[in-house]
């Protein structure tokens, strides 16, 4: 059976503090230009059906650090324009020997319906209103190293929680970490059901923010708006607008983060994007590190079987794979925020 990254709903304490200190251990061989395991001839297929620069990149450059190779596949100009259906494109790139797929769609669930058809791992890069994992493993990664920590913290959500993927795999990880997650916007952009949602509900941005440790700001999707959720830009933008005055509410420290692409100027201004506690670059360049860990951790449950109709040099895989593996759980350099993940994995067990 292969593993997937779907969501991050059905991971337990133990999968996320692993898939971190995966990430943190490619990020330090990347950065120390130390051994990157390459462990097989693989080739991951990247179907992006909707626009994407950060997640997108980082899934290449992901795949090129671990050594497999990546095909790209645009909607347009493939066999979909002639009328052919997700699931007959999905068996096609089975039968085309692909090894593992990234799916964006603008369908939630459609990385799921995938997973059925495909026989290989398939992870999710963004699906509709429902969950975008490898973000929220990025920006998690990206508090611990900023924090030393995710237990305990008081982390808000800002904007348009309700057309936000990211804000749903967000709220799910922190929670599960133990933190703290409140979710700060106005009623007409907060999800019908917001008792299927770990976290606190708040319509008011000084309440919401009040002595958070974390502010992670979203974009106001209007391109997944119907018309009259809001009255105008300019009012979001007077009460719900990330900037020096607003973040006087929470800790001084607090961390401010955005996954991108930030409208400047609405959702959050220009000294808040760019000032001292901003960690939006960092989230950009965390990216790349949660994504090789994903890759990594799906391939691994089926190393030496294999995948989507490929034959797999099976004992090579074996041995490679299982030197990261020890690697990973040897690393003596490893971090503060390294041992944190770790006793986060002690207590989940
Ligand atoms: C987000 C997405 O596509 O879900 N961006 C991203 O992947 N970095 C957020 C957004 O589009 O606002």
């Amino acid at each position: 059976m292969s593993r997937h990254l779907l969501g991050i709903r059905q991971l337990d304490r133990e999968d996320i503090a692993e898939l971190l200190q995966t990430a943190m251990e490619f990020k330090r061989r990347v950065l120390e230009a130390d051994f990157v395991p390459q462990p097989l001839n693989r080739v991951v297929g990247l179907l992006f059906f909707e626009g994407s620069t950060r997640t997108r990149v980082s899934f290449e450059q992901a795949a090129h650090y671990l050594g497999y190779r990546v095909t790209n596949f645009a909607a347009q100009g493939s066999s979909m324009s002639k009328g052919e259906t997700l699931k007959d494109t999905i068996l096609t790139l089975r039968h085309e020997r692909l090894d593992a797929l990234v799916m964006r769609h603008r369908c939630s669930g459609a990385p799921t319906f995938a997973a059925r058809y495909f026989g290989g791992p398939v992870v999710n890069a963004g699906d509709g209103q429902h969950e975008h994992p490898t973000q929220a493993l990025g920006d998690a990664l990206t508090i611990l190293e900023r924090k030393g920590r995710l237990e305990g913290l008081n982390v808000a959500i800002v904007g348009d929680v309700s057309h936000s993927r990211v804000a749903r795999s967000n709220a799910w990880l922190l929670a599960k970490m133990g933190a703290s997650v409140r979710l700060v916007g106005p009623k007409t952009l907060m999800p019908n059901n917001m008792s299927k949602l770990p976290g606190s509900v708040y319509y008011d941005l000084s309440a919401g923010i009040e002595d958070c440790d974390v502010v992670i700001c979203l974009r106001l999707q209007r391109e997944r708006m119907d018309e009259g959720l809001l009255s105008s830009v300019n009012e979001y933008r007077r009460q719900y607008q990330i900037n020096r005055q607003t973040l006087r509410y929470a800790a001084p420290d607090c961390l401010v983060m955005h996954p991108g692409p930030i409208n400047r100027g609405v959702e959050m201004d220009d000294p808040a994007a760019d000032g001292d506690n901003s960690a939006i670059t960092r989230q950009i360049e965390n990216g790349i590190f949660v994504r090789m860990a994903t890759l990594h951790w799906v391939f691994q449950s089926n190393a030496g079987q294999p995948a989507a109709g490929t034959v797999a040099p099976v004992k090579k895989a074996k041995e490679k794979v299982s030197t990261v593996q020890s690697k990973v759980k040897v690393a003596k350099k490893a971090s503060a925020a390294a041992s944190h993940a770790k006793t986060a994995k002690k207590k989940a067990k």
